[in-house]
Protein backbone atom coordinates (compact mmCIF):
# COMPACT_ATOMS: atom_id res chain seq x y z
CA UNK A 1 0.00 0.00 0.00
CA UNK A 2 1.15 3.59 -0.85
CA UNK A 3 -0.08 6.19 1.24
CA UNK A 4 -1.12 8.24 -1.44
CA UNK A 5 -3.44 5.67 -2.80
CA UNK A 6 -4.52 4.58 0.80
CA UNK A 7 -5.32 8.66 0.99
CA UNK A 8 -7.41 8.74 -2.71
CA UNK A 9 -9.37 5.71 -0.83
CA UNK A 10 -12.96 7.45 0.08
CA UNK A 11 -13.99 4.55 3.01
CA UNK A 12 -11.85 6.00 5.92
CA UNK A 13 -12.77 9.10 8.17
CA UNK A 14 -11.40 12.60 6.29
CA UNK A 15 -8.06 13.96 6.31
CA UNK A 16 -6.69 16.99 4.70
CA UNK A 17 -3.50 16.96 2.94
CA UNK A 18 -1.47 18.93 0.80
CA UNK A 19 -0.52 15.91 -2.02
CA UNK A 20 2.94 17.22 -2.04
CA UNK A 21 3.70 15.92 1.33
CA UNK A 22 2.81 12.10 0.26
CA UNK A 23 6.57 11.39 -0.77
CA UNK A 24 8.45 13.18 2.37
CA UNK A 25 6.03 10.89 4.30
CA UNK A 26 7.10 7.82 2.71
CA UNK A 27 11.05 9.12 2.86
CA UNK A 28 10.75 9.37 6.03
CA UNK A 29 8.11 7.49 7.72
CA UNK A 30 8.85 4.19 6.06
CA UNK A 31 11.52 2.56 8.29
CA UNK A 32 8.56 2.88 11.00
CA UNK A 33 5.93 0.38 9.10
CA UNK A 34 5.98 -2.67 11.09
CA UNK A 35 7.74 -1.88 14.30
CA UNK A 36 6.71 -0.66 17.98
CA UNK A 37 6.50 2.78 17.20
CA UNK A 38 4.77 5.59 19.25
CA UNK A 39 3.08 8.73 17.16
CA UNK A 40 2.10 11.68 18.22
CA UNK A 41 -0.32 14.06 15.58
CA UNK A 42 -1.17 17.65 16.56
CA UNK A 43 -4.19 18.54 15.06
CA UNK A 44 -7.22 15.76 14.70
CA UNK A 45 -9.65 17.37 12.50
CA UNK A 46 -11.94 14.46 11.21
CA UNK A 47 -9.61 11.97 12.61
CA UNK A 48 -8.74 10.82 8.65
CA UNK A 49 -5.37 10.80 9.15
CA UNK A 50 -4.96 8.87 12.48
CA UNK A 51 -7.01 6.17 11.21
CA UNK A 52 -4.57 6.43 7.81
CA UNK A 53 -0.96 6.23 9.72
CA UNK A 54 -2.87 3.11 11.94
CA UNK A 55 -3.24 1.52 8.56
CA UNK A 56 0.16 2.78 7.45
CA UNK A 57 2.27 2.06 10.64
CA UNK A 58 1.07 -1.59 11.37
CA UNK A 59 -0.38 -3.45 14.60
CA UNK A 60 2.21 -2.50 16.64
CA UNK A 61 1.93 1.11 16.65
CA UNK A 62 0.78 3.05 19.03
CA UNK A 63 -1.50 6.56 17.20
CA UNK A 64 -1.71 9.70 19.85
CA UNK A 65 -4.12 12.68 18.32
CA UNK A 66 -3.84 15.81 20.12
CA UNK A 67 -6.14 18.70 19.84
CA UNK A 68 -8.39 20.96 21.45
CA UNK A 69 -11.32 20.12 20.54
CA UNK A 70 -13.11 17.77 23.06
CA UNK A 71 -15.53 16.16 19.69
CA UNK A 72 -12.67 14.97 18.62
CA UNK A 73 -13.23 12.31 21.16
CA UNK A 74 -14.98 10.40 19.23
CA UNK A 75 -12.05 9.25 16.56
CA UNK A 76 -10.41 7.06 19.45
CA UNK A 77 -10.38 3.22 18.15
CA UNK A 78 -7.94 0.31 18.61
CA UNK A 79 -4.37 1.72 18.48
CA UNK A 80 -5.70 5.40 18.44
CA UNK A 81 -5.48 7.41 21.15
CA UNK A 82 -7.22 11.10 21.29
CA UNK A 83 -6.05 13.46 24.15
CA UNK A 84 -7.82 16.66 24.30
CA UNK A 85 -4.98 20.15 25.62
CA UNK A 86 -3.69 22.48 23.19
CA UNK A 87 -0.30 22.64 21.82
CA UNK A 88 1.17 25.81 23.54
CA UNK A 89 0.14 23.82 27.17
CA UNK A 90 3.54 22.40 27.73
CA UNK A 91 1.67 20.63 31.40
CA UNK A 92 -0.63 18.90 28.87
CA UNK A 93 2.31 18.32 26.25
CA UNK A 94 4.82 16.85 29.12
CA UNK A 95 1.14 14.28 30.41
CA UNK A 96 0.79 13.02 27.00
CA UNK A 97 4.73 12.27 26.90
CA UNK A 98 4.79 10.61 30.31
CA UNK A 99 1.73 8.25 29.73
CA UNK A 100 2.47 7.18 26.16
CA UNK A 101 6.47 7.17 26.20
CA UNK A 102 9.03 9.84 24.26
CA UNK A 103 7.51 9.52 20.39
CA UNK A 104 9.57 7.98 17.26
CA UNK A 105 7.26 10.54 15.16
CA UNK A 106 5.51 14.09 15.77
CA UNK A 107 3.33 15.60 13.19
CA UNK A 108 2.52 18.97 13.84
CA UNK A 109 -0.59 19.98 11.95
CA UNK A 110 -2.04 21.93 14.48
CA UNK A 111 -2.91 25.50 14.69
CA UNK A 112 -0.40 26.78 12.57
CA UNK A 113 0.02 29.86 14.55
CA UNK A 114 3.79 30.44 14.52
CA UNK A 115 3.99 30.88 18.26
CA UNK A 116 2.28 27.43 19.00
CA UNK A 117 4.30 25.62 16.32
CA UNK A 118 7.50 26.85 17.80
CA UNK A 119 6.29 26.55 21.48
CA UNK A 120 5.38 22.96 20.97
CA UNK A 121 8.99 22.26 19.03
CA UNK A 122 10.96 23.52 21.60
CA UNK A 123 9.38 21.48 24.27
CA UNK A 124 8.56 18.37 22.17
CA UNK A 125 11.60 18.38 19.71
CA UNK A 126 14.25 17.23 23.30
CA UNK A 127 11.70 14.84 24.25
CA UNK A 128 11.42 12.55 20.40
CA UNK A 129 13.26 9.23 20.64
CA UNK A 130 16.66 9.02 19.22
CA UNK A 131 16.41 8.09 15.54
CA UNK A 132 12.67 9.85 15.39
CA UNK A 133 11.15 12.53 13.07
CA UNK A 134 9.61 15.56 13.69
CA UNK A 135 7.57 16.67 10.92
CA UNK A 136 5.59 20.24 10.91
CA UNK A 137 3.24 20.38 7.67
CA UNK A 138 1.45 23.28 6.35
CA UNK A 139 4.10 25.67 6.60
CA UNK A 140 3.19 28.30 4.12
CA UNK A 141 1.38 29.38 6.48
CA UNK A 142 5.24 30.25 7.81
CA UNK A 143 4.58 33.25 5.15
CA UNK A 144 1.70 34.51 6.77
CA UNK A 145 1.08 38.11 9.01
CA UNK A 146 -1.88 36.78 10.16
CA UNK A 147 -0.49 33.05 11.32
CA UNK A 148 2.21 34.98 13.13
CA UNK A 149 4.81 34.44 9.82
CA UNK A 150 6.14 36.07 6.76
CA UNK A 151 9.17 36.41 4.78
CA UNK A 152 12.32 36.15 6.79
CA UNK A 153 10.00 36.96 10.09
CA UNK A 154 11.62 36.56 12.91
CA UNK A 155 8.76 34.55 14.30
CA UNK A 156 8.39 32.00 11.11
CA UNK A 157 8.91 28.60 11.97
CA UNK A 158 11.04 28.42 8.92
CA UNK A 159 13.46 30.79 10.52
CA UNK A 160 13.55 28.53 13.18
CA UNK A 161 14.31 25.56 11.14
CA UNK A 162 16.78 27.34 9.73
CA UNK A 163 18.75 28.04 12.87
CA UNK A 164 18.88 24.16 13.73
CA UNK A 165 20.23 24.02 10.24
CA UNK A 166 22.93 26.42 11.74
CA UNK A 167 23.29 24.69 15.01
CA UNK A 168 23.95 21.98 13.43
CA UNK A 169 27.32 23.82 11.95
CA UNK A 170 28.32 25.00 15.23
CA UNK A 171 31.14 23.04 15.54
CA UNK A 172 32.75 24.58 12.63
CA UNK A 173 32.04 28.60 13.42
CA UNK A 174 34.09 30.26 15.62
CA UNK A 175 33.87 29.10 19.05
CA UNK A 176 31.17 27.18 18.31
CA UNK A 177 28.19 29.81 18.05
CA UNK A 178 24.86 29.26 17.79
CA UNK A 179 24.87 25.59 19.13
CA UNK A 180 21.58 24.50 20.54
CA UNK A 181 20.74 21.22 22.33
CA UNK A 182 18.65 21.05 19.21
CA UNK A 183 21.21 21.28 16.50
CA UNK A 184 23.00 18.66 18.38
CA UNK A 185 20.46 16.23 18.13
CA UNK A 186 19.64 16.72 14.76
CA UNK A 187 21.22 14.69 11.82
CA UNK A 188 19.53 16.10 9.29
CA UNK A 189 16.93 19.19 8.13
CA UNK A 190 15.05 18.19 5.11
CA UNK A 191 12.69 21.32 3.83
CA UNK A 192 9.83 20.49 1.54
CA UNK A 193 7.53 22.60 -0.19
CA UNK A 194 5.17 23.78 2.91
CA UNK A 195 6.89 20.62 5.67
CA UNK A 196 10.02 20.58 7.60
CA UNK A 197 11.12 17.51 8.33
CA UNK A 198 14.28 17.02 11.37
CA UNK A 199 15.62 13.42 11.79
CA UNK A 200 16.40 12.93 15.37
CA UNK A 201 19.48 11.74 16.44
CA UNK A 202 22.38 12.68 18.95
CA UNK A 203 25.78 14.26 18.91
CA UNK A 204 28.09 13.35 16.15
CA UNK A 205 31.46 12.26 16.85
CA UNK A 206 33.78 14.76 14.69
CA UNK A 207 35.99 12.97 12.27
CA UNK A 208 37.35 13.03 9.10
CA UNK A 209 39.84 10.95 7.35
CA UNK A 210 41.19 10.38 4.07
CA UNK A 211 41.97 6.55 3.12
CA UNK A 212 42.90 4.38 0.40
CA UNK A 213 46.91 4.57 -1.11
CA UNK A 214 48.32 8.01 -2.31
CA UNK A 215 50.13 5.70 -5.18
CA UNK A 216 47.42 5.27 -6.54
CA UNK A 217 46.86 8.87 -8.05
CA UNK A 218 49.50 11.35 -9.52
CA UNK A 219 48.69 14.64 -9.69
CA UNK A 220 51.61 15.22 -12.51
CA UNK A 221 50.54 12.46 -15.02
CA UNK A 222 49.32 13.56 -18.57
CA UNK A 223 48.05 11.79 -20.96
CA UNK A 224 50.09 11.19 -24.21
CA UNK A 225 50.44 14.10 -25.89
CA UNK A 226 49.66 16.91 -23.11
CA UNK A 227 51.46 18.35 -20.32
CA UNK A 228 50.23 18.06 -16.88
CA UNK A 229 46.71 19.57 -16.78
CA UNK A 230 47.04 20.51 -12.76
CA UNK A 231 45.25 23.61 -12.31
CA UNK A 232 48.08 25.22 -11.38
CA UNK A 233 50.29 24.42 -13.92
CA UNK A 234 47.86 25.42 -16.83
CA UNK A 235 47.46 29.05 -14.75
CA UNK A 236 50.62 29.33 -14.02
CA UNK A 237 51.30 28.40 -18.22
CA UNK A 238 49.45 31.04 -19.39
CA UNK A 239 50.89 33.88 -17.23
CA UNK A 240 54.27 32.96 -18.12
CA UNK A 241 54.47 35.14 -20.76
CA UNK A 242 52.79 38.34 -19.71
CA UNK A 243 53.97 41.50 -18.34
CA UNK A 244 52.90 42.82 -15.34
CA UNK A 245 52.96 46.72 -15.36
CA UNK A 246 55.05 48.35 -13.07
CA UNK A 247 53.51 50.89 -10.39
CA UNK A 248 54.29 54.02 -12.42
CA UNK A 249 52.05 52.27 -15.46
CA UNK A 250 49.39 51.03 -13.17
CA UNK A 251 48.60 54.38 -11.59
CA UNK A 252 48.10 55.95 -14.81
CA UNK A 253 45.62 52.87 -15.53
CA UNK A 254 41.75 53.92 -15.28
CA UNK A 255 40.80 51.81 -12.37
CA UNK A 256 39.14 49.02 -14.37
CA UNK A 257 42.84 48.21 -15.47
CA UNK A 258 44.27 48.77 -12.23
CA UNK A 259 42.52 46.06 -10.40
CA UNK A 260 43.69 43.80 -13.28
CA UNK A 261 47.00 44.47 -12.56
CA UNK A 262 46.82 44.20 -9.24
CA UNK A 263 44.83 40.93 -9.71
CA UNK A 264 47.95 39.62 -12.38
CA UNK A 265 50.43 40.59 -9.93
CA UNK A 266 48.89 38.15 -7.37
CA UNK A 267 48.55 35.37 -9.53
CA UNK A 268 52.30 36.25 -11.26
CA UNK A 269 53.19 35.92 -7.04
CA UNK A 270 51.71 32.65 -7.26
CA UNK A 271 53.30 31.46 -10.24
CA UNK A 272 57.00 32.24 -8.49
CA UNK A 273 56.15 30.24 -5.62
CA UNK A 274 54.66 27.40 -7.76
CA UNK A 275 58.17 27.75 -10.25
CA UNK A 276 59.90 26.85 -6.79
CA UNK A 277 57.95 23.89 -6.48
CA UNK A 278 59.42 20.41 -6.83
CA UNK A 279 56.75 19.27 -9.75
CA UNK A 280 57.44 22.53 -11.50
CA UNK A 281 60.83 21.54 -11.83
CA UNK A 282 59.86 17.83 -12.60
CA UNK A 283 57.80 19.03 -15.78
CA UNK A 284 60.30 21.44 -17.17
CA UNK A 285 61.57 19.14 -19.55
CA UNK A 286 58.24 18.68 -20.96
CA UNK A 287 57.49 22.41 -21.31
CA UNK A 288 60.53 22.84 -22.92
CA UNK A 289 59.24 20.51 -25.38
CA UNK A 290 56.25 22.05 -26.00
CA UNK A 291 57.95 25.48 -26.30
CA UNK A 292 59.87 23.86 -29.17
CA UNK A 293 57.24 22.83 -30.79
CA UNK A 294 55.20 26.09 -30.84
CA UNK A 295 57.88 28.11 -31.74
CA UNK A 296 58.64 25.03 -34.82
CA UNK A 297 54.65 25.55 -35.95
CA UNK A 298 54.31 29.46 -35.87
CA UNK A 299 55.39 31.21 -39.23
CA UNK A 300 58.49 32.80 -39.07
C1 LIG B 1 -5.64 21.09 9.72
S1 LIG B 1 -6.61 20.37 10.98
C2 LIG B 1 -5.87 18.82 11.18
C3 LIG B 1 -6.14 17.95 10.07
C4 LIG B 1 -5.74 16.51 10.23
N1 LIG B 1 -4.42 16.35 10.78
C5 LIG B 1 -5.80 15.90 8.87
O1 LIG B 1 -4.74 15.57 8.32
O2 LIG B 1 -6.91 15.75 8.34
C6 LIG B 1 -6.08 21.30 12.33
C7 LIG B 1 -6.58 20.79 13.68
O3 LIG B 1 -5.80 21.46 14.68
C8 LIG B 1 -6.59 21.71 15.79
N2 LIG B 1 -6.02 22.78 16.59
C9 LIG B 1 -6.12 24.13 16.41
N3 LIG B 1 -5.45 24.79 17.37
C10 LIG B 1 -4.91 23.85 18.16
C11 LIG B 1 -4.10 23.92 19.33
N4 LIG B 1 -3.73 25.08 19.85
N5 LIG B 1 -3.70 22.75 19.88
C12 LIG B 1 -4.07 21.57 19.37
N6 LIG B 1 -4.85 21.44 18.26
C13 LIG B 1 -5.27 22.57 17.67
C14 LIG B 1 -7.95 22.04 15.19
O4 LIG B 1 -8.98 21.82 16.12
C15 LIG B 1 -8.01 21.11 14.00
O5 LIG B 1 -8.67 19.92 14.32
Amino acid sequence: MTLYGDFLDESHRRMHKWHQYFPAYETHFKRFQNRHVTLFEIGIGEGGSLQQWRRYLGPFAVIVGLDIYPRCKQVEEDQVHVRIGSQTDLAFLAGVVAEFGPPDIVIDDGSHLQPHVNATFHFLYPLVAKNGVYLVEDLHAAYWPDHGGGLRAPASFIETAKTVVDAMHADYVADGAGRTPEGDRTTSVHFYDSVVVFEVGERRVMQNSTTGNPALFSNEWAPPGHTTDSFHHVVAEALSGLQVPGPAMQAALPAPAQDLATELQALQTEVTLLRRSTSWRLTAPLRAIGRLFRRRASPA
